[in-house]
């Protein structure tokens, strides 16, 4: 294959770019009556519009030809089957065979009876907790749950237990710790009775700093009610039984689980134990139809193929340096923050697979927050600011309560906003053309949560192949990791500290001078 920028269907896009240099989204409304009709998709109880996009058929057409010149189609069945897409790691990425029911041979053993008694441990652990058949020291009922964990070990539980907060009755309080600041774990304790919390400790490697850092003050906090109390999820058992957990709360999952992709493993256990198995099988249910639907729709029919296409239109083509994601859904607040791990981890690449420097732009960043209220902080600079900031704007058209008039207004914001920024207001000096996607939902219940998640996994993927990267590993984030280990202990003394740059040297020196100032 030739390098990307070098190929065929590339330097159509390039010559192609120039060609639509004023196109003008209006005006392409008005020349096609249908272009709603033709520029949007709908799967299940989802729409994606992106007519409002610059794009035209054409433009679809050889980003198509791209994702085919990619091999888009193959290494998507490379992904499925299990072959060892992670290639720097030598391992397949195999979220999507936890919430799969067919049986797939890795390295010649089947992972689908791991995969289903694990699902079926989590059902009895979790109906056991609701039900207070499995309690507390003294037998108290577990009133609340803590789960300590970091980067994919916590976004994508935290996301979803505070997405489907509607479905959480009867269920116990679910608590997220995450940053090591001891402040968040503090924050989360008070108020809490050891002996009716329950605490998860979530680590694939079980030996993120963070993680076992405030699992040991929490452990200590939990005092004699420990031993009832601890759970570990991880991929490396060992260490969680040296840890102290026992062998019965010990929830495996497998190397071939990315971090970001795990919240399908054991590692979404928070989420069950919250709103209940039954939700928990409905999350995995929606992304399997989602990887259904990846799988075996036509790229032009493929909501993550599409997705995906228009973020490398706009990167690679546009030079837009970022994407926002805005939820007008307070209940996805987390959702930025989930997909810049999702995507930013993925496709923060600089060489290809073959460990070649890239020459065009991989990864975009990812920002955003819900609205209405970012309308009301940093939307003037999408609507009239100097720089190109595509946007996906997601919503659900049913709300969970009974104020339905508010949520009309909410709608209306989030209606308003994508027409505003392509019309924008051309006699007031403000041109509009700007892009967005609408996704839209019947209503947020956990099977469209399971969809829409497995939508940006699949579409990250799609981008990656195209890109020739890497979506599953992350080296370097492992750099920063091995130098906070070095210095953890040149921190302990009162020595000043000249091992470093002259920067560093004088931070962790005025630190050491500060740190017990007494103010
Ligand atoms: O941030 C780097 C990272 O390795 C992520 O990929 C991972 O999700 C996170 O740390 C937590 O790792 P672990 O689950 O091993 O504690």
């Amino acid at each position: 294959m030739p390098t990307l920028a070098l190929s065929p269907a590339w330097q159509a896009l390039k010559a192609h770019r120039l060609a639509m240099a004023g196109a003008d989204m209006v005006k392409m409304f008005a020349a096609d009556p249908q272009r709603f009709e033709n520029f949007s998709l709908r799967h299940d109880c989802m729409l994606l519009d992106y007519s409002k996009n610059l794009v035209d058929a054409e433009t679809m057409r050889l980003l198509m030809a791209l994702a085919r010149e990619r091999g888009v189609g193959n290494e998507m069945q490379r992904l499925f089957r299990g072959d060892k897409v992670n290639a720097s790691e030598n391992r397949p990425a195999l979220h999507t065979a936890l919430r799969d029911d067919r049986p797939l041979l890795v390295d010649g053993v089947d992972i689908l009876p791991q995969v289903e008694a694990t699902l079926a441990r989590m059902r009895a652990f979790t109906d056991g907790v609701r039900a207070g058949a499995i309690t507390g020291s003294g037998g108290k009922k577990i009133a609340d749950v803590i789960h300590i964990g970091i980067g994919g070990s916590h976004l994508g539980p935290a996301l979803v237990t505070r997405a489907l907060a509607p479905y959480s009755t009867g269920g116990p309080r679910v608590h997220y710790i995450s940053n090591v600041d001891a402040a968040a774990a503090y924050t989360v304790l008070a108020g809490l009775d050891p002996a009716a919390t329950l605490v998860i400790v979530a680590s694939k490697t079980f030996t993120t700093i963070e993680t076992l850092t405030n699992a040991r003050l929490v452990r200590d906090w939990l005092g004699s009610a420990a031993e009832g109390a601890l759970v570990a999820v991880t991929a490396n058992t060992r260490l969680a039984a040296e840890f102290g957990n026992a062998e019965e709360r010990i929830f495996p999952f497998w190397d071939w689980v990315g971090g970001r992709y795990s919240l399908w493993s054991a590692v979404g256990l928070p989420v069950a134990l919250g709103v209940g198995m039954d939700n928990f099988d409905k999350l995995l249910q929606g992304a399997h139809d989602m990887d259904a639907h990846f799988r075996d729709a036509p790229f032009e029919h493929s909501m993550p193929v599409v997705l995906a296409l228009l973020g490398i239109w706009y990167n690679n083509f546009f030079g837009a340096a970022s994407y926002a994601v805005l939820p007008y859904d307070e209940s996805l607040a987390l959702l930025p923050a989930f997909l810049q791990q999702l995507d930013m981890e993925s496709s923060g690449k600089r060489v290809t697979r073959d460990g070649e420097p890239v020459d065009y732009d991989t990864g975009a960043i990812v920002w955003g927050a819900p609205g209405t209220d970012a309308q009301h902080s940093f939307f003037q600079l999408l609507h009239q600011g100097t720089r190109l900031v595509p946007a996906d704007f997601i919503a659900a058209c049913e709300p969970h309560h009974a104020a339905h008039a508010q949520h009309a207004i909410l709608l209306a914001n989030y209606f308003a906003q994508t027409a505003a920024l392509m019309n924008g207001a051309p006699q007031d000096g403000f041109p509009g053309n700007r892009p967005s996607n609408s996704i839209l939902v019947e209503k947020l219940t956990p099977r469209t949560l399971g969809l829409l998640l497995a939508l940006y996994e699949h579409k990250v993927f799609v981008q990656n192949t195209i890109w020739g990267t890497n979506a599953f590993d992350q080296p370097g984030v492992e750099l920063g990791k091995r130098l906070a280990a070095r210095m953890l202990p040149e921190l302990e003394n009162g020595d000043p500290v000249a091992a470093y740059d002259a920067s560093t040297n004088g931070l962790i020196n005025f630190y050491k001078a500060h740190r017990d100032s007494g103010n």
